[in-house]
């Protein structure tokens, strides 16, 4: 039996800008594998009947049973009795690598490898284990230890903080999930910057948020009109936001910006949920990261209104699992409350170990400058070599480059790069409403030599996307002149 079923609408709306210039029943085999890939449609899912997709995309049934038929044919779905055409759990892709395999390179994940110091702070912990082994272990709430040097990193950063407000988390994921539990409820509205982090707006849905999205530009930044009327109009009960090295697209807000969210939600009352998981890596930003919530005038009711979640994951190590949430006073009881029915707390060891990172902070983050700053220098020189009709906006900091790529061909490419053994989220992946065809997001956390490499697959790979993207009677005419 199918876990669930997709309707005709859902998976149109999914779909986004799928037409292209392939035959028809291709292109949206290929849209709908991408969909499979980037997990967008989870394993288990029911597709649409054949004859509702075709009268939903006016297209005659013989060409999405011809689309089915291919995705049957590629491993990706199965015909199931009762059930229909239900989406595989791991098809046997013969020329689609999947995460993980040798000699393929991932790029869908952004995140840079462990800080080299980081197995002797694992043997210093260790050894002192004796003296923490004796505790309960269940730590809903975080090490006092832990939580005062979180709590002193954001008063020195000018945000005076209580380790009282801080909670420790298994990474900022879990944090994300505890605030939306406590705050979001059942068919709520919450605001969401468009591209954003696809596991964020995943936890969101799931809560059975409604998801209104603010786009973000990686140039030009937030849409501040839009954000405006979305705070205003659909009375959001949080607004979900990256404000420095937005993920995906690297934008960091002016402290204009900051002031102009953290007061519209506050008068729209809203919680902003400000997600400072990349903020910390700084490579040439021309001006000093603050905390989110710093300098404005400290009016009590817009702090207040103010949630932080942060992480060791991409500073130190995405698998030490080390968050926290920095919230008001009033709101960590509920926050703890909340936690038990998710998870039992925040494992000792690593809560050991998170103490011992922060004691080397600084040292650890001029090596992530140095390391992110290789990985951005050499894709964007490999990039301006081999794809100069890309975009590729400037990045001071963060994971990742927004690529655009001048056409809406996004998923066409990831497709054709998975099988010449590049993994790729496609633009659409990061969408909130579909769209984002156009960008590609390529991260450059990897090491130098894997990005170069990347970035060959990407420019082999270009031609053939590329001229999927054309319209239809250009392509026939560059084939007939
Ligand atoms: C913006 C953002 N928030 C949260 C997370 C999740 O972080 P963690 O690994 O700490 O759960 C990530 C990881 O990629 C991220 O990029």
């Amino acid at each position: 039996m199918a876990d669930s079923r997709l309707s005709s609408r859902a998976l149109v709306q999914l779909l986004g800008e799928w037409r292209d210039s392939a035959p028809a029943y291709r292109g949206l085999a290929d849209a709908v594998r991408m969909l499979c890939l980037d997990r967008r449609i989870a394993p288990g899912t029911a597709l649409p009947a054949e004859r509702d997709l075709a009268a939903r995309l006016e297209l005659s049934r013989t060409t999405v049973a011809a689309a089915y038929r291919d995705l049957r044919e590629s491993g990706h779905i199965a015909s199931l009795r009762g059930s229909g055409s239900v989406v595989r759990a791991v098809g046997p892709i013969a020329d689609v690598p999947e995460p993980g395999d040798e000699d393929t390179i991932d790029l869908h994940r952004a995140s840079p490898a462990a800080w080299p110091g980081l197995s002797a702070l694992f043997v210093e912990a260790a050894s002192d284990a004796a003296r923490w082994v004796g505790r309960s272990g269940y730590d809903l709430v975080g090490a006092v230890k832990l939580r005062t040097a979180i709590a002193d990193r954001y008063t020195a950063r000018g945000l005076p903080t209580d380790p009282d407000q801080i909670i420790v988390t298994t990474g900022a994921q879990s944090a994300i999930s505890l605030v939306t539990d406590v705050i979001v409820r059942r068919g709520d509205r919450v605001a969401i910057e468009t591209p954003t982090y696809p596991h964020a707006a995943d936890a969101l849905r799931e809560a059975d948020a409604r998801l209104v999205a603010i786009p973000v530009d990686a140039e030009y930044g937030w849409d501040l009109e839009r954000a405006d009327h979305v705070l205003r109009r659909a009375a959001p009960s949080l607004a979900y936001l990256m404000p420095d090295f937005q993920n995906p697209t690297g934008a960091t807000m002016s402290e204009h910006t900051r002031r102009t969210f953290a007061e519209s939600a506050a008068d729209a009352g809203a919680i902003v949920l400000a997600d400072e998981t990349t903020a910390d890596l700084n490579i040439d930003r021309p001006f000093e990261s603050l905390p989110f919530g710093f300098g404005f005038g400290l009016d009590p009711a817009v702090q207040r209104s103010i949630v932080t979640i942060g992480s060791l994951g991409k500073t130190v190590w995405g698998g030490l699992r080390i968050g926290w949430i920095r919230a008001d006073l009033d709101l960590v009881p509920r926050l703890i409350a909340a936690r038990p029915r998710r998870e039992l707390g925040t494992p000792e060891l690593e809560q050991q170990v998170a103490i011992l990172a922060f004691e080397r902070l600084p040292e650890i983050l001029l090596q992530r400058a140095q390391l992110l700053r290789e990985g951005r220098d050499t894709l964007v020189r490999a990039l301006s070599e081999r794809l100069p009709e890309w975009t590729v906006p400037t990045a001071h900091g963060g994971v990742s480059l927004w690529v655009g790529l001048g056409a809406p061909v996004s998923s066409p490419l990831a497709l054709a790069v998975r099988s010449r053994g590049l993994i790729l989220s496609s633009g659409p992946r990061f969408g909130v409403d579909g769209g984002h065809e156009r960008h590609l997001r390529v991260p450059f956390t990897a090491p130098p030599a894997e990005l170069t490499r990347a970035v060959e697959i990407l420019a082999e790979a270009w031609p053939e996307a590329r001229d999927r993207g054309r319209p239809v009677t250009e392509t026939v005419l560059a084939a007939v002149v």
